[in-house]
Protein backbone atom coordinates (compact mmCIF):
# COMPACT_ATOMS: atom_id res chain seq x y z
CA UNK A 1 0.00 0.00 0.00
CA UNK A 2 1.12 3.35 -0.82
CA UNK A 3 2.11 5.77 2.28
CA UNK A 4 1.22 9.18 1.29
CA UNK A 5 1.83 11.92 4.24
CA UNK A 6 2.19 15.64 3.38
CA UNK A 7 4.74 17.96 5.37
CA UNK A 8 3.43 20.67 7.64
CA UNK A 9 -0.31 19.98 6.35
CA UNK A 10 0.44 20.99 2.56
CA UNK A 11 -0.94 18.79 0.02
CA UNK A 12 1.86 19.99 -2.54
CA UNK A 13 4.94 18.96 -0.22
CA UNK A 14 3.77 15.06 0.60
CA UNK A 15 6.03 12.01 1.59
CA UNK A 16 4.98 9.11 -0.63
CA UNK A 17 7.03 5.61 -0.99
CA UNK A 18 9.34 7.03 1.47
CA UNK A 19 10.57 9.83 -0.97
CA UNK A 20 9.32 13.61 -1.35
CA UNK A 21 7.67 14.93 -3.95
CA UNK A 22 7.45 19.15 -4.36
CA UNK A 23 3.86 19.25 -6.38
CA UNK A 24 4.83 16.47 -9.41
CA UNK A 25 8.59 17.18 -8.80
CA UNK A 26 10.57 14.32 -6.49
CA UNK A 27 12.68 16.90 -4.17
CA UNK A 28 15.77 14.41 -4.86
CA UNK A 29 15.56 15.50 -8.94
CA UNK A 30 15.47 19.35 -7.54
CA UNK A 31 19.02 18.75 -5.53
CA UNK A 32 20.14 17.01 -8.74
CA UNK A 33 19.86 20.37 -10.39
CA UNK A 34 20.13 23.27 -7.62
CA UNK A 35 22.44 23.92 -4.84
CA UNK A 36 20.71 25.24 -1.61
CA UNK A 37 20.02 28.08 -0.68
CA UNK A 38 16.67 27.42 -2.85
CA UNK A 39 13.06 29.45 -2.34
CA UNK A 40 10.32 27.32 -4.12
CA UNK A 41 7.40 28.81 -4.67
CA UNK A 42 4.02 26.48 -5.45
CA UNK A 43 1.69 28.18 -7.82
CA UNK A 44 -0.92 25.52 -6.91
CA UNK A 45 -1.00 26.39 -3.86
CA UNK A 46 -1.55 29.81 -4.23
CA UNK A 47 -4.46 29.15 -6.74
CA UNK A 48 -6.11 26.68 -3.90
CA UNK A 49 -5.94 29.34 -1.08
CA UNK A 50 -7.43 32.23 -3.34
CA UNK A 51 -10.14 29.32 -4.09
CA UNK A 52 -10.59 28.72 -0.89
CA UNK A 53 -10.73 32.26 0.48
CA UNK A 54 -13.28 33.00 -2.18
CA UNK A 55 -15.28 29.81 -1.43
CA UNK A 56 -15.78 30.29 2.39
CA UNK A 57 -16.50 34.10 2.41
CA UNK A 58 -19.03 33.99 -0.46
CA UNK A 59 -21.03 31.35 0.85
CA UNK A 60 -22.00 34.11 3.71
CA UNK A 61 -21.64 37.36 2.10
CA UNK A 62 -23.00 38.05 -1.60
CA UNK A 63 -21.10 41.50 -2.04
CA UNK A 64 -17.64 40.48 -0.97
CA UNK A 65 -14.11 41.73 -2.50
CA UNK A 66 -10.87 40.96 -1.50
CA UNK A 67 -8.01 42.57 -2.00
CA UNK A 68 -4.42 40.60 -2.20
CA UNK A 69 -1.91 42.72 -0.12
CA UNK A 70 1.01 42.84 -2.17
CA UNK A 71 3.52 43.50 0.95
CA UNK A 72 3.22 39.99 1.89
CA UNK A 73 5.16 39.14 -1.63
CA UNK A 74 5.24 41.24 -4.48
CA UNK A 75 7.42 39.48 -6.68
CA UNK A 76 6.15 39.87 -10.32
CA UNK A 77 5.63 36.19 -10.99
CA UNK A 78 3.55 35.49 -7.59
CA UNK A 79 1.51 38.56 -8.41
CA UNK A 80 0.68 37.41 -11.94
CA UNK A 81 -0.33 34.49 -10.63
CA UNK A 82 -2.74 36.43 -7.71
CA UNK A 83 -4.24 39.21 -10.37
CA UNK A 84 -5.07 35.93 -12.94
CA UNK A 85 -7.54 34.91 -10.63
CA UNK A 86 -9.69 38.34 -10.76
CA UNK A 87 -9.46 39.33 -7.41
CA UNK A 88 -7.48 42.83 -5.89
CA UNK A 89 -4.81 44.37 -4.87
CA UNK A 90 -4.11 46.14 -1.67
CA UNK A 91 -0.61 48.25 -2.12
CA UNK A 92 0.85 51.13 0.61
CA UNK A 93 2.97 52.45 -1.96
CA UNK A 94 3.88 53.78 -5.34
CA UNK A 95 6.70 50.73 -6.25
CA UNK A 96 3.74 48.81 -5.25
CA UNK A 97 1.56 50.07 -7.19
CA UNK A 98 3.66 50.13 -10.16
CA UNK A 99 4.27 46.27 -9.56
CA UNK A 100 0.44 45.65 -9.31
CA UNK A 101 -0.53 47.59 -12.39
CA UNK A 102 2.06 45.90 -14.03
CA UNK A 103 0.87 42.56 -13.18
CA UNK A 104 -2.19 42.38 -14.30
CA UNK A 105 -4.11 44.46 -11.48
CA UNK A 106 -6.81 46.11 -12.96
CA UNK A 107 -6.87 49.63 -11.20
CA UNK A 108 -10.65 49.86 -10.12
CA UNK A 109 -9.62 46.71 -7.92
CA UNK A 110 -6.84 48.20 -6.25
CA UNK A 111 -6.74 49.55 -2.76
CA UNK A 112 -4.04 52.54 -2.16
CA UNK A 113 -2.74 53.68 1.23
CA UNK A 114 -0.03 53.61 4.02
CA UNK A 115 1.13 55.39 6.98
CA UNK A 116 2.65 57.67 4.35
CA UNK A 117 0.80 59.10 1.94
CA UNK A 118 3.22 61.46 -0.72
CA UNK A 119 1.69 63.48 -3.19
CA UNK A 120 3.30 61.85 -6.47
CA UNK A 121 1.13 58.81 -4.61
CA UNK A 122 -2.07 60.28 -4.53
CA UNK A 123 -1.19 61.57 -8.03
CA UNK A 124 -0.53 58.72 -9.63
CA UNK A 125 -3.64 56.74 -8.49
CA UNK A 126 -6.16 59.27 -9.14
CA UNK A 127 -4.54 59.31 -12.90
CA UNK A 128 -4.60 55.69 -12.78
CA UNK A 129 -8.33 55.48 -11.21
CA UNK A 130 -7.86 53.63 -8.73
CA UNK A 131 -10.29 52.03 -6.35
CA UNK A 132 -9.80 53.60 -3.27
CA UNK A 133 -7.29 55.77 -1.04
CA UNK A 134 -6.92 54.31 2.22
CA UNK A 135 -6.24 57.42 4.37
CA UNK A 136 -4.45 57.43 8.53
CA UNK A 137 -4.82 60.93 9.35
CA UNK A 138 -7.92 63.09 8.71
CA UNK A 139 -5.40 66.02 6.74
CA UNK A 140 -4.88 63.12 3.72
CA UNK A 141 -8.33 64.18 3.26
CA UNK A 142 -7.40 67.24 2.54
CA UNK A 143 -4.50 66.67 0.05
CA UNK A 144 -6.50 63.97 -2.27
CA UNK A 145 -9.48 66.31 -2.45
CA UNK A 146 -6.65 68.44 -4.12
CA UNK A 147 -5.41 66.62 -6.42
CA UNK A 148 -8.73 65.35 -7.53
CA UNK A 149 -10.36 68.74 -8.41
CA UNK A 150 -7.32 69.17 -10.04
CA UNK A 151 -8.07 66.04 -12.32
CA UNK A 152 -11.79 67.30 -12.26
CA UNK A 153 -12.59 63.45 -10.24
CA UNK A 154 -14.45 62.50 -7.66
CA UNK A 155 -11.72 60.00 -5.35
CA UNK A 156 -13.15 57.71 -3.36
CA UNK A 157 -11.37 56.74 0.15
CA UNK A 158 -11.30 54.21 2.92
CA UNK A 159 -11.06 55.50 6.55
CA UNK A 160 -8.10 53.85 8.31
CA UNK A 161 -10.02 53.45 12.42
CA UNK A 162 -7.65 52.75 15.11
CA UNK A 163 -7.69 49.19 15.68
CA UNK A 164 -8.20 49.94 18.97
CA UNK A 165 -5.88 47.17 20.32
CA UNK A 166 -3.80 47.43 22.91
CA UNK A 167 -1.71 50.98 22.25
CA UNK A 168 -1.87 51.06 18.05
CA UNK A 169 -0.73 53.96 17.22
CA UNK A 170 -2.31 53.23 13.60
CA UNK A 171 -5.44 54.79 12.43
CA UNK A 172 -8.15 57.39 13.06
CA UNK A 173 -9.27 57.34 16.86
CA UNK A 174 -13.06 58.21 16.09
CA UNK A 175 -13.57 60.59 19.40
CA UNK A 176 -16.01 63.40 19.81
CA UNK A 177 -13.63 65.91 18.34
CA UNK A 178 -12.04 63.87 15.53
CA UNK A 179 -15.78 63.16 14.44
CA UNK A 180 -16.23 67.19 14.40
CA UNK A 181 -13.42 67.49 12.06
CA UNK A 182 -13.93 64.57 9.82
CA UNK A 183 -17.57 65.52 9.23
CA UNK A 184 -16.39 69.18 8.56
CA UNK A 185 -13.60 67.86 5.80
CA UNK A 186 -15.65 65.56 4.26
CA UNK A 187 -18.41 68.14 3.80
CA UNK A 188 -16.23 71.17 1.95
CA UNK A 189 -14.20 68.13 0.33
CA UNK A 190 -16.38 67.89 -2.30
CA UNK A 191 -13.96 65.65 -4.88
CA UNK A 192 -13.50 62.60 -2.14
CA UNK A 193 -16.09 60.39 -1.20
CA UNK A 194 -15.79 58.59 1.74
CA UNK A 195 -16.88 54.86 1.22
CA UNK A 196 -15.10 52.37 3.53
CA UNK A 197 -13.73 52.22 6.79
CA UNK A 198 -10.79 49.77 7.27
CA UNK A 199 -9.54 48.13 10.01
CA UNK A 200 -6.38 45.69 10.61
CA UNK A 201 -6.26 43.67 13.52
CA UNK A 202 -3.19 42.15 13.69
CA UNK A 203 -1.15 39.03 12.26
CA UNK A 204 -1.37 35.52 12.49
CA UNK A 205 -4.45 35.82 14.20
CA UNK A 206 -5.78 32.21 15.06
CA UNK A 207 -8.56 32.55 17.71
CA UNK A 208 -11.95 33.11 17.04
CA UNK A 209 -11.94 35.94 19.96
CA UNK A 210 -9.74 38.04 18.47
CA UNK A 211 -11.99 38.14 15.19
CA UNK A 212 -15.21 38.51 17.52
CA UNK A 213 -13.03 41.64 19.27
CA UNK A 214 -12.29 43.27 16.24
CA UNK A 215 -15.92 42.80 14.59
CA UNK A 216 -17.38 44.59 17.58
CA UNK A 217 -14.79 47.14 17.59
CA UNK A 218 -15.75 47.76 13.95
CA UNK A 219 -19.27 48.13 14.54
CA UNK A 220 -18.78 50.20 17.44
CA UNK A 221 -17.28 52.79 14.83
CA UNK A 222 -19.90 52.64 12.14
CA UNK A 223 -22.12 53.44 15.07
CA UNK A 224 -20.22 56.57 15.85
CA UNK A 225 -19.80 57.72 12.11
CA UNK A 226 -23.36 57.62 11.60
CA UNK A 227 -24.16 59.65 15.06
CA UNK A 228 -22.35 62.13 12.61
CA UNK A 229 -24.38 61.08 9.61
CA UNK A 230 -20.94 59.87 7.79
CA UNK A 231 -22.53 56.78 5.92
CA UNK A 232 -20.02 54.12 4.81
CA UNK A 233 -20.78 51.43 2.28
CA UNK A 234 -18.40 49.22 2.62
CA UNK A 235 -16.17 47.48 5.72
CA UNK A 236 -12.53 46.31 5.32
CA UNK A 237 -11.36 43.91 8.02
CA UNK A 238 -7.70 43.60 6.67
CA UNK A 239 -5.78 40.29 6.77
CA UNK A 240 -4.34 38.93 9.99
CA UNK A 241 -5.31 35.29 9.10
CA UNK A 242 -2.13 32.89 9.27
CA UNK A 243 -1.48 30.49 6.31
CA UNK A 244 -3.41 28.61 5.00
CA UNK A 245 -2.26 24.93 6.13
CA UNK A 246 -2.52 26.75 9.85
CA UNK A 247 -5.89 28.00 9.23
CA UNK A 248 -8.47 24.98 8.27
CA UNK A 249 -11.54 25.38 6.46
CA UNK A 250 -13.51 24.60 9.64
CA UNK A 251 -11.90 27.05 11.12
CA UNK A 252 -12.14 29.68 8.04
CA UNK A 253 -15.86 28.96 8.01
CA UNK A 254 -16.67 29.85 11.76
CA UNK A 255 -14.83 32.80 11.35
CA UNK A 256 -17.11 33.81 8.13
CA UNK A 257 -20.48 33.03 9.97
CA UNK A 258 -19.21 34.66 13.07
CA UNK A 259 -18.82 38.02 11.09
CA UNK A 260 -21.98 38.00 9.39
CA UNK A 261 -23.66 37.13 12.61
CA UNK A 262 -22.60 39.90 14.46
CA UNK A 263 -23.72 42.15 11.39
CA UNK A 264 -26.96 40.86 11.34
CA UNK A 265 -27.37 41.45 14.83
CA UNK A 266 -26.56 45.35 14.01
CA UNK A 267 -28.59 45.84 10.94
CA UNK A 268 -25.42 46.16 8.64
CA UNK A 269 -25.70 43.33 6.27
CA UNK A 270 -26.00 46.24 3.39
CA UNK A 271 -22.92 46.60 3.64
CA UNK A 272 -20.03 45.46 1.21
CA UNK A 273 -17.76 43.08 3.26
CA UNK A 274 -13.82 43.42 2.36
CA UNK A 275 -10.36 41.78 3.08
CA UNK A 276 -6.91 42.11 2.38
CA UNK A 277 -5.01 38.92 3.17
CA UNK A 278 -1.63 38.52 2.57
CA UNK A 279 0.00 35.98 4.25
CA UNK A 280 -3.39 33.45 3.81
CA UNK A 281 -2.97 33.63 -0.25
CA UNK A 282 0.84 33.33 -0.44
CA UNK A 283 2.40 32.38 3.42
CA UNK A 284 2.13 28.31 2.61
CA UNK A 285 3.43 28.59 -0.55
CA UNK A 286 6.38 28.88 -0.09
CA UNK A 287 9.53 26.63 1.25
CA UNK A 288 13.31 26.65 1.62
CA UNK A 289 15.95 24.35 0.61
CA UNK A 290 18.53 24.02 3.17
CA UNK A 291 21.48 22.98 3.95
CA UNK A 292 22.97 22.09 7.49
CA UNK A 293 26.81 23.44 7.87
CA UNK A 294 27.19 23.33 11.63
CA UNK A 295 26.14 20.60 14.33
CA UNK A 296 26.82 21.65 17.76
CA UNK A 297 27.00 18.80 20.58
CA UNK A 298 24.40 20.85 22.82
CA UNK A 299 22.17 19.43 19.91
CA UNK A 300 22.44 23.08 18.00
CA UNK A 301 22.30 23.15 14.44
CA UNK A 302 22.97 26.14 11.72
CA UNK A 303 21.52 26.26 8.85
CA UNK A 304 22.64 28.14 5.37
CA UNK A 305 19.53 30.28 5.57
CA UNK A 306 19.42 32.57 8.75
CA UNK A 307 17.41 35.55 9.99
CA UNK A 308 18.56 37.75 7.06
CA UNK A 309 16.58 35.96 4.68
CA UNK A 310 14.29 33.99 6.87
CA UNK A 311 13.31 37.08 9.26
CA UNK A 312 11.45 36.81 12.96
CA UNK A 313 9.99 40.17 11.68
CA UNK A 314 7.98 37.77 8.93
CA UNK A 315 6.52 35.72 11.82
CA UNK A 316 5.99 32.49 9.43
CA UNK A 317 4.95 28.97 10.88
CA UNK A 318 8.07 27.77 10.46
CA UNK A 319 8.12 24.16 9.88
CA UNK A 320 11.47 22.21 9.35
CA UNK A 321 12.66 18.48 8.27
CA UNK A 322 15.38 16.88 8.03
CA UNK A 323 15.25 15.90 4.38
CA UNK A 324 18.04 13.61 4.11
CA UNK A 325 16.55 11.43 7.24
CA UNK A 326 13.24 12.35 6.08
CA UNK A 327 12.28 8.79 6.94
CA UNK A 328 13.90 9.27 11.18
CA UNK A 329 11.76 9.89 13.77
CA UNK A 330 11.64 14.08 14.47
CA UNK A 331 11.43 14.10 17.90
CA UNK A 332 14.17 15.12 19.40
CA UNK A 333 14.71 18.83 20.85
CA UNK A 334 17.02 20.49 18.57
CA UNK A 335 17.93 24.43 18.12
CA UNK A 336 18.02 25.61 14.82
CA UNK A 337 20.64 29.03 14.14
CA UNK A 338 21.15 30.61 10.65
CA UNK A 339 24.49 32.10 9.61
CA UNK A 340 24.23 35.76 10.58
CA UNK A 341 27.09 36.40 12.67
CA UNK A 342 25.14 36.94 15.97
CA UNK A 343 23.90 34.88 18.88
CA UNK A 344 20.53 36.63 17.89
CA UNK A 345 19.79 34.52 14.58
CA UNK A 346 18.06 32.07 16.05
CA UNK A 347 15.17 30.15 13.46
CA UNK A 348 13.56 27.99 16.31
CA UNK A 349 14.36 26.38 20.02
CA UNK A 350 13.84 23.18 21.06
CA UNK A 351 12.52 21.56 18.00
CA UNK A 352 11.19 18.29 17.28
CA UNK A 353 13.95 17.09 14.80
CA UNK A 354 15.93 13.89 13.77
CA UNK A 355 18.18 12.33 16.28
CA UNK A 356 21.39 12.63 14.56
CA UNK A 357 21.09 15.69 12.60
CA UNK A 358 24.38 16.04 10.00
CA UNK A 359 26.60 18.36 8.31
CA UNK A 360 25.48 18.56 4.70
CA UNK A 361 21.75 17.50 5.74
CA UNK A 362 19.25 19.26 3.77
CA UNK A 363 16.63 20.81 5.76
CA UNK A 364 13.07 21.54 4.12
CA UNK A 365 11.88 24.98 5.90
CA UNK A 366 7.93 25.38 5.23
CA UNK A 367 5.58 28.19 5.12
CA UNK A 368 8.62 31.10 4.16
CA UNK A 369 6.10 32.85 1.47
CA UNK A 370 5.04 35.64 2.98
CA UNK A 371 7.13 38.36 4.67
CA UNK A 372 10.66 36.86 4.44
CA UNK A 373 11.17 38.79 1.18
CA UNK A 374 9.76 41.73 2.27
CA UNK A 375 11.55 41.85 5.71
CA UNK A 376 14.43 40.17 4.42
CA UNK A 377 18.21 42.67 4.52
CA UNK A 378 21.26 41.80 2.47
CA UNK A 379 22.99 40.90 5.55
CA UNK A 380 25.94 39.23 4.84
CA UNK A 381 25.32 36.63 2.09
CA UNK A 382 24.32 36.50 -1.40
CA UNK A 383 20.78 36.53 -2.16
CA UNK A 384 19.27 32.56 -2.76
CA UNK A 385 18.10 31.63 -5.88
CA UNK A 386 14.13 31.61 -6.40
CA UNK A 387 11.82 29.08 -8.56
CA UNK A 388 8.35 28.69 -9.20
CA UNK A 389 7.06 24.88 -9.43
CA UNK A 390 3.95 24.29 -11.49
CA UNK A 391 3.29 20.30 -11.82
CA UNK A 392 6.43 19.12 -13.17
CA UNK A 393 7.42 22.66 -14.52
CA UNK A 394 10.30 23.92 -12.75
CA UNK A 395 11.20 27.98 -13.18
CA UNK A 396 14.13 29.98 -11.82
CA UNK A 397 12.60 33.66 -11.27
CA UNK A 398 15.31 35.03 -9.81
CA UNK A 399 19.18 34.39 -10.26
CA UNK A 400 21.42 36.13 -7.96
CA UNK A 401 23.97 35.50 -10.70
CA UNK A 402 22.38 37.00 -13.21
CA UNK A 403 19.13 39.14 -11.99
CA UNK A 404 20.20 42.60 -9.90
CA UNK A 405 17.82 42.25 -6.91
CA UNK A 406 14.30 41.09 -6.24
CA UNK A 407 13.50 44.27 -4.10
CA UNK A 408 11.44 46.95 -6.02
CA UNK A 409 11.69 50.51 -5.96
C1 LIG B 1 -3.67 47.25 6.58
C2 LIG B 1 -3.21 45.88 6.32
N1 LIG B 1 -3.92 45.09 5.51
C3 LIG B 1 -3.53 43.82 5.23
C4 LIG B 1 -2.37 43.30 5.74
C5 LIG B 1 -1.99 41.89 5.40
O1 LIG B 1 -1.94 41.12 6.53
P1 LIG B 1 -1.79 39.53 6.52
O2 LIG B 1 -0.65 39.20 5.65
O3 LIG B 1 -1.55 39.19 7.94
O4 LIG B 1 -3.09 38.99 5.99
C6 LIG B 1 -1.58 44.09 6.60
C7 LIG B 1 -0.34 43.57 7.16
O5 LIG B 1 0.37 44.15 7.92
C8 LIG B 1 -2.01 45.42 6.90
O6 LIG B 1 -1.30 46.19 7.72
Amino acid sequence: MNKMNSLSGNPYIVKKEEKIIIDLIPLDEIFEKYTTPLLIFLKNRIRDNIKMFDEVFKEEFERFEFFYSLKANYLSEICEIVSSEKIGAEVVGLPELRVALNTGFSPEKIIVGGLYLPLDLIEFSIKNKIKEIIIHNIEDIDKINEVAYKYSTVQNVCLRINSGKYDSRMGIKLGEFSLKSLKKTITKSKNVKVTSILSHFGSQMNNIDQYKRHVKLVIQNLKLLKTHDILIENINFGGGFPEATVMPKSQLKKIARMIKSCLVESNMTNKRIFFEPGRYLVGDSGLFLAEIVNVNEDRWIFLNVGNHICPKFARCSLRFYNATQINNPHKFKTSIAGIVPTDQDVLAKNYFFTKDPKKEDKVIITNTGAYCLTFSNRFPYPLPKIVLIEGRDIKTIFDPQIDNDFSIG
